[in-house]
């Protein structure tokens, strides 16, 4: 059976083995969770048989993989790019109302370049696209905290204390939700203009946040993640990542930043 003999074979036996799921994600098929749901749902084949339990090993450089009947292959190029997501796009692969994709933006690009977490359908500013996915996995995995800044605006005067119980944190589904750093660049009856860094990426978190102490967000835009700044990039552009940007993502996430440099 060809899962026993896959399965038998560890990947600390050879440094060449690698669990069937990270090899769907590093290839850009799917996130690690979401390739462990396509493999036991009988979607994976490896070598011509459906592989349906979890933690089989294969040899990247000879297995054949296919999902769906089409062949995965792992990118010839690792590629990253900063987006800056205008409102009116979902950053999903697919969306069940037609709306547009940030994918669509990117149009007529050789590689296959999915976005790096998620900015709500109305929100703006920095997103990374890639299709390299041992990266996106770190920079989205809460292990490696990767900081975001978030320019917020919100209906109403912001006030001090509300801004002291984000940095002692709010309960967010029953556990606490931190800000890091908060800065309060306008302050007005009508509406407020704030900045906030957090290191978590939970749903609609810093709308949540907000909510909790008394804030609706009117506009919500991300101008910085990990060591990257949204800088000057117009909406709707995007740029490939430069060598020194690429170089200090992979060591904020402790990977090696020869192979993507
Ligand atoms: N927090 C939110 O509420 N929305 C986003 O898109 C990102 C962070």
């Amino acid at each position: 059976m060809v899962e026993e003999k896959l399965k038998a074979a560890l990947p600390g036996k050879s440094p060449a083995l690698e669990r069937l799921h990270k090899f769907l994600a590093r290839a850009g098929v799917a996130s690690r969770r979401r390739g462990e749901e396509l493999i036991r749902g009988g979607r994976v084949q490896v070598d011509g048989q459906v592989v349906t339990t979890l933690g089989v090993c294969i040899d990247p450089a000879t297995a054949k993989v296919t999902v769906d009947g089409q062949p995965v292959h792992l990118p010839a190029r690792l590629r990253t790019v900063m987006l800056h997501k205008p409102a009116g796009y979902v950053t999903t692969m697919a969306d069940p109302q037609g709306r547009r994709q940030v994918t669509d933006l990117l149009a007529d690009q050789p590689e296959r370049l999915f976005p790096i977490g998620r900015l709500d359908y109305d929100a703006t500013g920095l997103l990374l696209l890639t299709n390299d996915g041992e990266l996106a996995h770190r920079l989205m995995h809460p292990r490696y905290k990767v900081a975001k800044t978030y320019r917020v605006t919100v209906a109403g005067r912001f006030d001090q204390a509300a801004g002291a119980k984000l940095l002692a944190g709010v309960a967010l589904d029953g556990r606490p939700a931190v800000a890091e750093r908060l800065r309060v660049l306008q302050s007005g009856a009508e509406r407020s203009v704030i900045e906030m860094t957090i290191r978590e990426g939970r749903y609609h978190q810093v709308k949540r946040m907000l909510r909790q102490v008394g804030f609706s967000v009117q506009r919500l835009k991300r101008i910085a993640y990990g060591p990257l700044r949204l800088g000057r990039l117009a909406p709707g552009a995007w740029r490939d990542l430069s060598p020194e940007e690429l170089t200090a993502l992979a060591q904020a996430v402790g990977l090696d930043p020869n192979i993507r440099a």
